[in-house]
């Protein structure tokens, strides 16, 4: 039988049948934690959980104040609006996020100006900046793309010289390290998302994190119903919402922080069983890593197909196939401004006049989006090195099918 028949997409035996670790995952002390705040400590305001829980997660990613958030996309607005983004204002992101990164931005009243990425590591372009800064840009927006650091270093610089804000999205970047220090406060601030997905996980949540204490009063405010740190309880200083976290998932999260070195151990093992296959393998490269980095979360393993070292076979024929045999793979974003949401109705709009979403092309974003971009979730890495062996072993095969 040649290779190609050995498929299972043509009949063939799937390398793997047995599925990846489930997530999220239960633990002994997740459940102790929450059982003790429910019958305990108040469920909401005022709970000891939260205030333990934004204690605690500080110090977990190297900054001075974390406040826990009900979402990561509130987190985002509430950030935005601390930084004093108006309406109108413009807020630079990463064209290769999740929307969130720049809905949060229209949600704000400003205006998401997208940046093409860096195709070595997908994060934003710090080399395309310069030219995207306008005197309308508040914030630059870089997002730690699969929990692989965005290059801060360069990024901040760039900030500076212009006098506007770096708000770090690190929704997927819970562990990270840029030059052995936690990411999310190497500018203004960061924040954090703790849905299902994530590598710490409530199910929902979110968190600001900040060493800017100005920064992170306005953004309790903003998040708090426009209330004043140490004011009256009935004293608004700002337009905010009710985006505070309950009592329960902080519980969730406090007794994750304890636990995530060693999955982030074994994730690190587990991808660099992948990284040091794949490499060998011609027409799949995988992300780099900026010099700073010194830790990446792995929230999604990303590696780049390309089509032509396999006889033209596409991006989505790998990805069949691959699946075929057992390996849970996805083509992951589209480039954001393509989404309907951004056909916007001028009338509702109104600051959006004049901005045309639709004009946009970014040649990088668009050909990893398109046609190159190969996701693997991070509980595929939760698992043994049998199961790391098992996608490498899969990830050949299809090759090898497709090269003959
Ligand atoms: C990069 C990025 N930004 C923002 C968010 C929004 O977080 P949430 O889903 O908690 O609102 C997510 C996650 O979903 C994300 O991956």
């Amino acid at each position: 039988m040649s290779d190609k028949s050995n498929l299972q997409i043509n009949g063939g035996e799937p390398v793997r049948t047995k599925p990846f670790p489930s997530w999220p995952r239960p633990t002994e002390a997740m459940k102790k934690s929450l059982i003790h705040t429910l019958e305990n400590e108040r469920w909401g305001i005022g709970s000891a959980a939260v205030e333990q829980f934004e204690r605690k997660f500080a110090d977990f990613h190297d900054s001075q104040f974390a406040l826990a958030i009900s979402t990561g996309t509130a987190a985002l607005w509430v950030s935005l609006k601390a930084a004093g983004v108006k309406a109108g204002d413009e807020v630079i992101v990463p064209a290769y996020t999740f929307v969130g990164t720049a809905t949060a931005v229209l949600m704000a009243n400003a205006v998401p100006v997208f940046a093409d990425i860096d195709e070595s590591t997908l994060n934003m372009d710090p080399a395309l900046l310069d030219d995207l800064i306008t005197d309308k840009t508040k914030v630059v927006m870089p997002v730690h793309i699969a929990g692989n650091p965005a290059e801060i270093t360069a990024i901040k610089q760039i900030c500076d010289r212009h006098g506007i804000a770096m708000i770090e999205d690190a929704a997927q970047a819970h562990g990270t390290e840029w030059e052995g220090r936690k990411v999310g406060a190497f500018g203004m601030g960061g924040i954090f998302s703790f849905q299902s997905s994530k590598n710490m996980t409530a199910g929902e949540g979110g968190a600001i994190i900040s060493d800017d204490e100005e920064f992170i009063n306005k953004c309790f405010s903003y998040q708090n119903a426009g209330r004043v740190r140490e004011g009256d309880w009935y004293e608004h200083d700002h337009l905010g919402g009710n985006f505070r976290l309950s009592a329960f998932p902080a519980a969730l999260l406090t007794a994750q922080i304890e636990s995530m070195e060693k999955d982030m151990a074994i994730r690190d093992a587990n991808a660099a069983i992948l990284d040091s296959g794949f490499e060998k393998i011609e027409g799949l490269e995988l992300l780099q890593k900026y010099p700073g980095t010194t830790r990446v979360s792995h929230h999604l393993y990303i590696f780049r197909y390309l089509k032509k070292y396999f006889d033209e076979k596409s991006r989505e024929q790998f990805l069949e196939a691959l699946n075929g045999e057992g390996i849970p793979v996805y083509a992951g974003y589209v480039p954001l401004y393509r989404e309907r949401l951004f056909i916007v109705n001028r009338a509702e709009y109104p600051w959006l006049e004049g901005v045309d979403f639709e004009k946009i092309t970014l040649p990088v974003t668009e050909r990893i989006a398109d046609e190159e971009a190969v996701w693997l979730r991070q509980n595929c890495l939760l698992g043994s090195e049998e199961d790391a062996m098992d996608i490498l072993q899969a990830v050949e095969k299809v090759v090898n099918a497709f090269s003959n």
